[in-house]
């Protein structure tokens, strides 16, 4: 797709990769319309936006029916006033590292909620909206390809995110709507608590910036890919995981204890 001039809704926008997102598309001649749940926060980053007038936000807890409902009268209005989405990006995303047995239920909620049932039901209430063509860009995570002690609901959500993109991917096909899927690794925004990043430290796994992440997204939306994993070696084990999952297990064995010393400790 063609950025420049381009209208493109954004959740998660007042996130570390949101905020990225947003400035990239922004600096390429993108219309911006940034979801989330805090006007004040939004609006600050509307402001600091390049071509900050053509953009707008939009308040909605995407978790709640009502929010999903905000996102359904903006849909209803785009048609009335002949405004087309030319593309929704599914950036809203959130995680807890913590062993499954010290979760509540309500963060086990909260995970699949906002990780896979909100990007289902923002898909679903856009897509009479879309032009087409019109592309959808889900973000999900190596972990949607590869389960981590620590992470299992959040793996589980974005495994489904996964799954999601690329069945509707195949449903749409033909209709000019391409749905896309990006797995970023670890990445240096607030979803990590200082756990999180120190443990990475310590197994020495990478972690990108946020502008990184914003980077990909952009060459995915003017290429239209299908898929892409961020990273190496992250990239190789989301492959192995598939066809050698046994492999993997070893690999993550090794680092039960590191994780242990990490998993469920509260951010500062
Ligand atoms: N950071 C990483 O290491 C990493 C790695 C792989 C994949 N990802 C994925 O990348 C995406 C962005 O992550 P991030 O690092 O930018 O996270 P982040 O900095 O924690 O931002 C999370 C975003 O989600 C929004 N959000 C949370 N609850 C919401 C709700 N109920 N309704 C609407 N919006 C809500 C937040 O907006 P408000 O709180 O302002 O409403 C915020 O904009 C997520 O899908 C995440 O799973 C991140």
């Amino acid at each position: 797709m063609k950025i420049e001039h381009s209208h493109i809704m954004l959740t998660g926008a007042s996130g570390g990769i949101g905020r990225a997102i947003a400035t990239q598309l922004a600096q390429a001649g993108a219309r911006l319309t940034l979801v989330g749940r805090s006007e004040d926060v939004l609006q600050s980053l509307k402001a600091s936006l390049e071509h900050s007038q053509q953009h707008q936000i939009l308040v909605a807890d995407i978790t709640s029916p009502l929010g999903i409902a905000a996102i359904n009268e903006y849909a209803k209005r785009a048609i009335v006033e002949r405004v087309r989405i030319n593309a929704v990006i599914n950036s809203a995303g959130c995680n807890e590292f913590a062993l499954l047995n010290s979760k509540s239920p309500q963060q086990i909620e909260q995970e699949i909620s906002l990780n896979l049932l909100a990007p289902i039901m923002v898909c679903q209430t856009l897509i009479g909206s879309l032009s087409q063509p019109g592309v959808i860009l889900n973000i999900g995570s190596t972990f949607g390809s590869i389960g981590y002690p620590g992470y299992t609901s959040y793996c589980a959500a974005k495994a489904g995110l996964h799954r999601f993109s690329e069945s509707l991917d195949r449903e749409l096909s033909g209709s000019g709507i391409r749905v896309l899927y990006l797995a970023p690794r670890a990445t240096d925004t607030a979803l990590n608590s200082s756990a999180v990043t120190q443990m990475n430290q310590k197994l020495g796994n990478a972690t990108d910036s946020p502008q990184c992440v914003a980077q990909h997204v952009q060459t995915m939306l003017e290429k239209e890919i299908s898929a892409k994993w961020i990273g190496w070696p992250e990239k190789l084990f989301a492959r192995v995981n598939q066809i050698l999952p046994g492999v993997v297990s070893s690999a993550i064995n090794k680092q039960k204890e590191t994780i242990h010393q990490y998993v469920n400790r509260i951010s500062p």
